[in-house]
């Protein structure tokens, strides 16, 4: 992988030559950027010798947008040490030096941080708020670790040892397997409960959410059962294994065979809650002026069977598409189906939801945890659910 690694002014510094020597002995091509505070810490010469590529620390230097440039280059950014300072201003969104100004233009692809300062700060209010923002937008962080510190004192601050950023690279590159061996169930689309030969009940799911959570379930190295609805995608990959159903029932069939051999099954199908009774074999026919009756029936709650049939080494994850009371709605669905988390849509969010590809999502962990992302492609969203509902 091509990876950026940015370095902040923390004494941890001295560190980032030997991360730098351990990710290039494992393949990955580097290039380095630094804040004119972190090259206090570490030379421009040793960074430039140890990469083997010019050293980006200086906004106006080259006349160029260097930022730009090296975001394109990237396909994953590494900050470490990362200090109070720069995870503050990415939470904030200031870009006032190379560094911050290059993290804010690295979107839609992996960031790391490894966190490292004194105990005090890194207990602060404020940063902790940072980071539950940064973790919210999908950023890594690695450590810190408990020790002793540059400070003297002994606490939660040091920066992790760079074998351990490294394998948080190697996790989250994509060609990584770190979810290899598991079996992930994944449903997607809606379903069509048949009127008659011609006509269905349905909705505008267009399946792209779910199919963007098989396709990066696959792409971490699960093997994937996706059980789709009606839908014009497709999805090419060998370690997905597509099984298209039309209805709420035929899905329910096809899921509850498949799960207990699943290490998880995230459910992001709209599923009609209700069928007609009757499915004529026929099309029906208009009857002179009159109106017509449906009669509806309850279709299986699939997502709640699965709570019923989980066991405690599995994780089950339930989507809740909310226009109103959004949160409570979501919590109790999650509590009621015995979910391990839940990813709430809000169709009050502009670009979100059916049939568009972007989304903004709110993943609710049991425990409470909230993590809350921004308006993001499906493909970035389908990637920050995997993140939190797998670590
Ligand atoms: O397919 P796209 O166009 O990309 O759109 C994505 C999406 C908007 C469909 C998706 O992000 C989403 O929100 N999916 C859930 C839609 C839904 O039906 O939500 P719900 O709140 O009605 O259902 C709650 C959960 O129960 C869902 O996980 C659903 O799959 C499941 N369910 C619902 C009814 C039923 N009979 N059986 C179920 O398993």
């Amino acid at each position: 992988m091509k990876v950026v690694v940015g370095i902040t002014g923390g004494i941890a510094a001295y560190k980032v030559p030997e991360l730098v020597r351990l990710l290039k002995k494992q393949g990955h091509e580097v290039r380095c950027a630094a804040t004119g505070h972190a090259l206090e810490f570490v030379t421009r010469v040793t960074l430039e010798t140890i990469s083997g590529a010019p050293l980006y620390s200086d906004l106006f230097a080259s006349g160029r947008t260097e930022h730009i440039s090296l975001k394109d280059w990237g396909e994953m950014l590494v900050v470490a040490p990362a200090t109070a300072n720069i995870i503050g201003k990415v939470a904030s969104g200031i870009a006032d030096d190379a560094l911050s100004t290059l993290l804010l233009a690295f979107s839609g692809k992996p960031v790391i941080m490894a966190p490292a300062m004194n105990c005090e700060m890194w207990a602060h209010p404020a940063v902790q708020r940072n980071i539950e923002t940064l973790k919210g937008w999908g950023i890594r962080m690695v450590g810190p670790e408990k020790g002793e510190l540059a400070c003297g004192v002994s606490g939660v601050g040091r920066m992790s040892e760079p074998e351990a950023i490294v394998a948080e690279v190697n996790n989250l590159s994509p060609f990584s397997s770190h979810l290899s061996p598991q079996k992930w169930l994944v449903t997607a689309g809606p379903t069509y409960e048949r009127i008659d030969s011609v006509r269905f009940i349905g909705n505008y799911s267009s399946g792209k959410m779910g199919f963007a959570l098989a396709q990066a379930l696959a792409d971490a190295g699960a093997e994937v059962e996706l059980v789709s609805g009606p839908t014009s995608l497709t999805i090419d990959h060998p370690r997905v294994h597509l099984t298209r159903i039309e209805s709420a029932r035929e899905m329910y069939a096809a899921v509850t065979e498949v799960f207990p051999r699943c290490n998880g099954a995230i459910l992001s199908a709209a599923v009609a809650d209700y069928r007609p009774s009757e499915c004529a074999d026929h099309k029906l026919k208009k009857n002179g002026s009159e109106g017509m009756h449906l009669d509806l029936v309850q279709n299986p709650d699939i997502l709640a069977t699965l709570g019923g049939m989980k066991t405690d080494k599995q994780t089950l994850v339930g989507f809740a598409l909310e226009t109103d009371n959004e949160e409570a709605n979501a919590q109790y669905k999650l509590e009621k189906k015995n979910l391990d988390y839940i990813v709430l849509n809000s169709l009050r969010d502009k670009g979100a939801g059916f049939g568009v590809d972007t989304n903004k999502v709110t993943v609710i962990s049991r425990d409470g945890r909230h993590t809350e992302s921004p308006l993001l492609s499906k493909k970035e969203i389908a990637q920050l659910i995997i993140n939190t509902v797998t670590t």
